[in-house]
């Protein structure tokens, strides 16, 4: 199985538009020993031929023009054989839109995810410009779908429904997902939660048996946002678990005995993108990689 992450960053990216923290500032002037990300999206491949992408981030044209193995083979053409959305927010979903140019997509969510997407959103109609554009497929908590060699679980994952469809429905496990995704022909298993407020025993198991573990690496610390003065949301309040204290994802999944243990959906906040901060060398003591844009994981 080849993974090749096209973009690592979460929401906002790195640097940001509006944001002048250390990090952005840092990254804009020079200073900060740090490289610029793109928001979050992975390409997953069994045979380097058929590409499965995990969430398509409002930068995805520039995320395929970034990599040959996705750029098309023919006149009217490409390698991307699936989507799977592991949650509702725009920067997993709003490069969708992008992809309107009369292409069939498959695109695989929960039914949550999907109605979230599709109901009164007058956008989604650039979707339908012909019968069949998009073919939605329904992941199911507990199944698995054989998508161009692999096979994908959907777990539910502590987490929430995006910012715009809060209080529109009742909150439900189907928000957010982990996923399992087994590649049929050896057997290699590659987790996934790039967001998560916890780690249920379920995802403990997958992540206990998997030979590559992507985490969700949004924030250091739970006041990482008011400290800066940049918001009033703790990590926990945005479902994201934090990767230092006590209680965070670098301690709890000390364990986990994966081969490769990746970060991803990273804040341009956090402290661990500066590659010379104490953060930084907490982690890679750990045996946790920090995810770039264009790091490539071959399982
Ligand atoms: C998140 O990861 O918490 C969301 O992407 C935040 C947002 O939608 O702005
Ligand atoms: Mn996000
Ligand atoms: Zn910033």
């Amino acid at each position: 199985m080849l993974i090749r992450v096209l973009g690592s960053a979460a929401g906002g990216g790195f640097p940001q538009w509006n944001c002048g923290c250390p990090n952005c500032r840092g990254l804009r002037e020079g200073t900060a020993r740090a490289t610029a990300r793109t928001q979050e999206c992975v390409a997953v491949s069994a045979d380097g031929c058929d590409w499965l992408l995990l969430n398509c981030s409002p930068e995805i044209r520039q995320q395929i023009e970034s990599f040959p193995g996705l750029h098309p083979r023919g006149p009217r053409d490409s390698p991307i054989a699936g989507i799977v959305l592991t949650n509702g927010d725009l920067d997993h979903c709003l490069g969708l839109l992008s992809l309107r140019e009369s292409h069939p997509l498959v695109v695989y969510a929960t039914e949550a995810v999907r109605r979230g997407f599709v109901e009164d959103n007058v956008l989604y109609r650039t979707l339908e410009r012909f019968p069949g554009q998009v073919t939605w497929r329904t992941l199911k908590l507990g199944g698995e779908d054989e998508i161009a060699g692999l096979g994908v679980a959907a777990l539910a994952a502590p987490g929430k429904a995006p910012i715009h469809l809060e209080h529109r429905a009742p909150a439900g496990p189907e928000d957010n997902i982990a996923l399992r995704i087994r590649e049929r022909q050896t057997g290699r298993v590659l987790a996934y939660a790039s967001a998560a407020a916890g780690v249920t025993e379920e995802m403990r198991r997958t992540f206990d048996a998997a030979d590559a573990v992507f985490f969700d690496g949004t924030f250091w610390s739970s006041d990482e946002l008011p400290a800066l003065g940049l918001g009033t949301k703790r990590a926990e309040e945005m479902a994201h678990l934090p990767v230092g204290g006590p209680g965070g994802s670098l301690a709890h999944l000390a364990g986990v005995p994966a081969r490769r243990r990746v970060y991803i959906h990273i804040n341009n906040t956090n402290p661990m993108l500066r590659e010379d901060s104490a953060e930084r060398a907490r982690v890679d003591a750990a045996g946790w990689e920090i995810a770039a844009d264009g790091l490539e994981v071959r399982l």
